[in-house]
C-alpha cells in the first residue's frame, strides 16, 4: 500500500466498522474501510438475513455506501473481522470490486485484535482476470 495512505487508520475503520456488524445468524463480525480517491472513507459491515443467501458482505455494503455518495475511484481497501482467521473477501466481493477498482487496489486484511499483523495484498492478486463486459471508461 502507498505511503501515504495510513494504513492503521484505515484498518481501524475496519474494525471500527465490524462493531456495527448485523449477524446474528453465523456470528462473524466483518468490517470494511474503503479509501475513496478524494480522501473520503467509507465504512461498511456484513449484514445478515433469516433468508441467508441475501446476506450482503461487508465489503460491498462499504462499495455501494461510496458509489451512492459520490465516490467511483479508490486508494484502497481494509477488511478486518472478529474470527481467527483473516477474512479475505468472497467471490461476488472481488468481482464487485473490479467493477469500480484496478488490479491494483491496495487490500489489507486483518483480524480484529491483531491489526499489527495484516496482510497485504491486491485485487489483482486476489482476482486475476476479472469478467468484463467492456474496457473501463468511467
Ligand atoms: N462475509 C463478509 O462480510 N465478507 C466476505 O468477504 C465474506 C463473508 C460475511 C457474510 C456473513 O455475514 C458472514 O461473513 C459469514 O459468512
Amino acid at each position: 500500500m502507498p505511503e501515504q495512505i495510513d494504513e492503521r487508520a484505515l484498518l481501524g475503520a475496519a474494525a471500527a466498522a465490524a462493531a456495527e456488524a448485523y449477524a446474528p445468524y453465523s456470528g462473524l463480525r466483518v468490517g470494511a474501510a474503503l479509501l475513496a480517491e478524494d480522501g473520503r472513507v467509507f465504512r461498511g459491515c456484513n449484514v445478515e438475513n433469516a433468508s441467508y443467501g441475501l446476506t450482503v458482505c461487508a465489503e460491498r455494503t462499504a462499495l455501494l455506501a461510496a458509489v451512492a455518495g459520490g465516490s467511483r475511484a479508490f486508494r484502497g481497501l481494509a477488511v478486518a473481522a472478529s474470527g481467527a482467521t483473516p477474512p479475505y473477501p468472497c467471490g461476488a466481493c472481488r468481482q464487485v470490486l473490479a467493477e469500480f477498482c484496478d488490479p491494483a487496489l491496495p487490500i489489507l486484511i486483518a483480524c480484529i485484535g491483531r491489526l499489527d499483523r495484516a496482510v497485504r495484498t491486491d485485487l489483482g492478486t486476489l482476482l486475476p482476470r476479472a469478467f468484463a463486459l467492456r474496457e473501463k471508461t468511467e
